[in-house]
């Protein structure tokens, strides 16, 4: 099956007191950057308020592919998308009204994204599957960079492809994606990939993108 692949590296390990610098270094060779939007409830850990997050996506030399890893997402999933963000993801765990707000990202002409954690059944969400822009299968724990991947979500990427079948919808990994993992995600569906400490802790971050790029397309072909 030939696929489009996506490259979408996290800057959750770059060096944040100089993001849109660490932002310019892969945005030659990436197709979006991916933040991660954490609040300390959803997950246990805290990255960004809200006027820091606008700074960076007004500033990002890419089009920002937003991870909202928030409990309030049917409320701050409409504000990302408002705030020129190009794709907002928001969790299945943490909505309220997932189909709303989907909607309400979309009707702001942004791409809606539905993330799942490890434990969370792709199937639950098959019958809205046609509000879904793009899939995030979580293939770590939600909350920290630098993890191992999950193996054992290989079979349910290979379900969400299944489920996804040939309309246009992306299908994202994120967590734990390396050299030694990417083919097999791909392998098992995946398009679309953030890597966060494979890239910015490499010597050169836009060589691993372009590498890790590589590695998947030749999967995909
Ligand atoms: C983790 C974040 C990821 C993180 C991935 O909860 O959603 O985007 O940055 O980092 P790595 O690639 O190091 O696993
Ligand atoms: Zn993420």
């Amino acid at each position: 099956m030939i696929r489009e692949i996506r490259m979408t590296p996290s800057i959750l390990n770059a060096d944040f007191s100089n993001l849109e610098s660490e932002i310019r270094v892969i945005s030659e060779v990436s197709d979006f950057v991916h933040l991660d939007v954490m609040d300390n409830i959803f997950v246990p850990n805290f990255t960004f308020d809200f006027e820091s997050a606008q700074k960076i996506i007004a500033a990002s030399a890419l089009p920002v592919d937003a991870h909202l890893m928030v409990a309030d997402c049917d409320q701050m999933g409409p504000q990302y998308a408002d705030i020129g963000c190009a794709s907002v993801t928001i969790h299945a765990e943490a909505s309220q009204d997932i189909s709303g707000t989907l909607k309400t990202i979309r009707n702001a002409g942004v791409r809606a994204g539905l993330g799942i954690k490890p434990n969370t059944a792709v199937e639950l969400y098959a019958d809205i599957v046609e509000l879904v822009d793009m899939f995030l299968i979580m293939t770590v724990e939600p909350g920290f960079g630098g993890q191992s991947f999950m193996d054992a979500m290989l079979p349910k990427i290979r379900r969400t492809r299944e489920i996804i079948g040939d309309r246009p919808i992306w299908l994202q990994v994120d967590g734990g994606i390396s050299i030694e993992t990417i083919e097999r995600a791909t392998q098992a569906g995946a398009d679309t990939f953030v890597a966060g400490s494979a890239v910015f802790k490499a010597e050169d971050p836009a060589v691993m993108v372009s590498t890790l790029r590589a590695l998947a397309q030749n999967v995909a072909d």
